[in-house]
């Protein structure tokens, strides 16, 4: 049975079923209806007037996740394969383009690429794609089958095979790379030690450090003490790059060898899905910390990603601007500049942090629709939310209000203000 909210679990029979030729009708008729949440019990029983109703729920399940992969794979999605813990560990297809152009621009022509653990198959597509061949392994039997299908739905076998079985057990010798994207989520959650990644990242290490260049795709938190310094755990030259989509950090990829760039660090900011734009931004040799300055007209809020990859001070130095404070990455400035690596606010009033001054200027406002952000600031939002009397929503057309806490030093500071168009 299909769960209107969910799908249901898969096997390996049922999905070769499914890639059988009378398997792809009761597909193309799944396809074809009507499976959103008011539609999928009627569908699902008029197909098993007809249809065996395994048959029928393993359509309607792939059906339901070729919808949710939409977001990530646009029209491709409609044509391809998935479990459900494969696609949500996927990476997105624009994300995915733009690591397999480094591997086209960087590798030898011929030069083939060991991914281990390739799940079900979204950055092997993209680098085959760019004319880069592979070979993908996967350990669970059914994702591999998955990656299969998926490349034979692109007709990209050949350049691309997968091979089932364990990566730790691999021979990368011949390969001119090796990527992995480990599994960072377990039955237990979300992994935050490397080591308890699948493939655990020191394995992935030793493997990649037999090849001549290699990318592994690790959580954005990485520590910079992991990847530079005495206690790296990463050997010889690496350039990390962290990646965020619309404003959100996704990932970090580590460079390796022959794929490093020449810089250390990269922030990578990329929009749009059909035609994704690449924004950019990398280090400026003795640039030093940003000055310290007082609040300026502006406020910007960098890119998760400008932070991570610690390029604030670059940022900074673009706008003309500073910080308030030191150890808080926001960046104040007086003019307002165009800049894909922050969101710029006017800012209205600085004021001491108090909730009854708060209360007090809102209300003098009139302000209907508040935002609120925080950085260096320990106040629970939704408590204030409440206590400013924000906790409902506002009337439509009600004046809106971006309000930032923040602290300078020891003081905890509000800031009113006003998302900039530039
Ligand atoms: C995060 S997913 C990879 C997703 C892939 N990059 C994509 O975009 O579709 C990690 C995959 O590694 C597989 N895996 C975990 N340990 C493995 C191992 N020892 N050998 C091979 N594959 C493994 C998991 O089954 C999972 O499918």
């Amino acid at each position: 049975m299909v769960g209107p909210a969910n799908v249901q679990l898969m096997n390996i029979e049922g999905f070769r079923d499914l890639l059988a030729p009378d398997g792809q009708v009761v597909l193309a008729e799944a396809a074809a209806s009507d499976v959103g949440e008011s539609g999928l019990l009627a569908t699902a029983s008029r197909l098993r007037e007809r249809y065996p109703a395994d048959l029928v729920a393993a359509a309607l399940t792939q059906v339901r996740l070729r919808e949710r992969g939409r977001a990530k794979f646009g029209a491709d999605a409609a044509r391809m394969y998935f479990t459900p813990a494969g696609l949500e560990q996927s990476t997105r297809a624009s994300v995915a383009k733009h690591r397999a152009k480094r591997f086209a621009t960087y590798l030898p022509p011929a030069g083939r690429v060991l991914e281990l653990g390739c799940g079900i198959g979204a950055d092997l597509i993209a680098r085959t794609r760019e004319g880069v061949a592979s070979v993908g392994v996967e350990l669970d039997p059914l994702t591999a089958e998955v990656a299969a299908a998926n490349l034979t739905v692109f007709a990209l076998n050949g350049p691309a095979s997968i091979r089932q079985g364990d990566a730790t057990e691999q021979d990368p010798t011949g390969f001119a790379a090796v990527f992995a994207d480990p599994g960072r989520r377990t039955a237990r959650g979300r992994v935050f030690d490397p080591r308890s990644y699948e493939p655990p990242l020191d394995t992935i290490l030793d493997l990649a450090g037999r090849v001549p260049a290699a990318c592994v795709k690790v959580a954005p938190g990485i520590p910079h003490e992991a990847l530079w310094g005495d206690a790296a755990a990463v050997r010889g030259p690496v350039e990390a790059e962290w990646v965020s989509v619309a404003g959100e950090v996704k990932e970090a990829a580590l460079w390796l060898g022959e794929l490093a760039g020449d810089v250390g660090r990269r922030a990578t900011l990329i929009s749009g899905d059909a035609d994704p734009v690449v924004e950019t931004l990398t280090p400026v040799p003795g640039l030093g910390d940003p000055q310290v300055r007082g609040w300026g007209r502006y406020l910007y809020e960098p890119d998760g990603a400008v932070i991570r990859a610690h390029l604030v001070a670059e940022v900074a130095a673009r706008l003309g601007g500073g910080l308030a404070d030191p150890q808080i990455a926001y960046v104040t400035g007086d003019a307002l500049l165009p800049t894909p690596f922050a969101t710029a606010y006017e800012i209205e009033d600085v004021l001491p942090f108090s909730v009854k001054r708060l209360r007090a200027e809102l209300r003098r406002r009139e302000v209907g629709v508040l935002t609120v952000k925080k950085r260096g600031s320990a106040v629970d939002v939704d408590r204030l939310r409440r206590d400013l009397g924000f906790a409902r929503k506002a009337p439509r057309g009600a004046p809106e209000m971006t309000l930032v806490l923040t602290r300078v030093g020891r003081d905890p500071i509000a800031l009113l203000a006003h998302p900039a168009r530039v």
